[in-house]
């Protein structure tokens, strides 16, 4: 058995924690607090992730996709594949290293996804470039922990906490997707969902490309078409003080 070696390890930034990429023969890992993060032997509900919401979305032109984080880009590489030439898919990754590692590393895993003119690839937070904007996204892709519950950093709870969750509702355009991989199933995150207002559809997935072993789980939360905007809904409100008669 060939022994892993370590290529590089940082810490996650404003983090004790570490983050370490690893390499054994042709296989890469990264890891932190001592849990996968990323296999390159098993990519298949990865690319399901982006692929499933692409097909949701094919009646759109000139999608705008927000992808976090980058891994090892597997789901950047399969949203290009299944969007046209006028998409534009943004990639927000909390760790600069990563971005070095998929440059330096890893890039031939997946095709060179980042060598792609569609591809803006920026070294932050996705919670902060969700909140940055409203009414941006056609689809939100999430796979920045082991699932819906902070492991990379524990302030990534945020973005599956109700506040979060809204947050990437106002950032979609009405009948946006927020897509979110999982290790595995969470009842309560589907609630979650549905108490954001998001139609929500979940599927459970094959791991790797086969037709045997482990299974994932992805969640495709619909913003409905009919959403209001930010603005409307605030002035919906019954006692919102815009929405009141000035005073004579
Ligand atoms: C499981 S990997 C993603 C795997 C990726 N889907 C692929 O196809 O290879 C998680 C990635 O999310 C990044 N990440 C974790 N928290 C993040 C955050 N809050 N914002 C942006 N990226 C984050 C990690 O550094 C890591 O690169």
């Amino acid at each position: 058995m060939i022994a892993w070696e370590k290529i590089d390890r940082v810490n996650i930034p404003g983090q004790e924690q570490e983050i370490t990429l690893q390499k054994r023969g042709e296989e890469f890992s990264i890891r932190t607090a001592g849990v996968e993060l990323m296999n390159s032997r098993a990519h298949g509900s990865e690319e399901e992730l982006a692929r499933l919401t692409c097909i949701r979305l094919t009646h759109r032109a000139a999608l705008r996709i927000l992808i976090g984080g980058l891994g090892m880009g597997f789901t950047l590489a399969s949203a290009l594949k299944h969007t046209a030439k006028d998409s534009k898919i943004i990639v927000s990754e909390l760790i600069p290293a990563v971005i070095l590692w998929n440059r330096e590393y890893l890039g031939h895993l997946s095709g060179m996804p980042l060598d792609d003119p569609r591809v803006q690839v920026k070294q932050e937070d996705v919670a902060k470039t969700i909140r940055n904007k409203k009414l941006c996204w056609d689809a939100i892709l999430l796979d920045v922990d082991n699932g819906p519950e902070g492991l990379t950093q524990k302030e990534n709870n945020s973005l599956y906490s109700s506040s979060g969750l809204k947050a990437a509702f106002w950032a979609l355009r009405p009948g946006g997707i927020l897509s979110v991989w999982s290790a595995g199933e969470n009842e309560a995150f589907t609630l979650s969902l549905r108490q954001c207002g998001f139609h929500t559809e979940k599927k459970t997935v094959r791991a790797r490309n086969s037709q045997k072993g482990g299974m994932h789980t992805l969640w495709f939360a619909q913003k409905p078409k009919s959403a209001l905007s930010p603005q409307s809904f605030q002035e919906s409100l019954p006692f919102n003080k815009s929405a009141r008669p000035a005073k004579a």
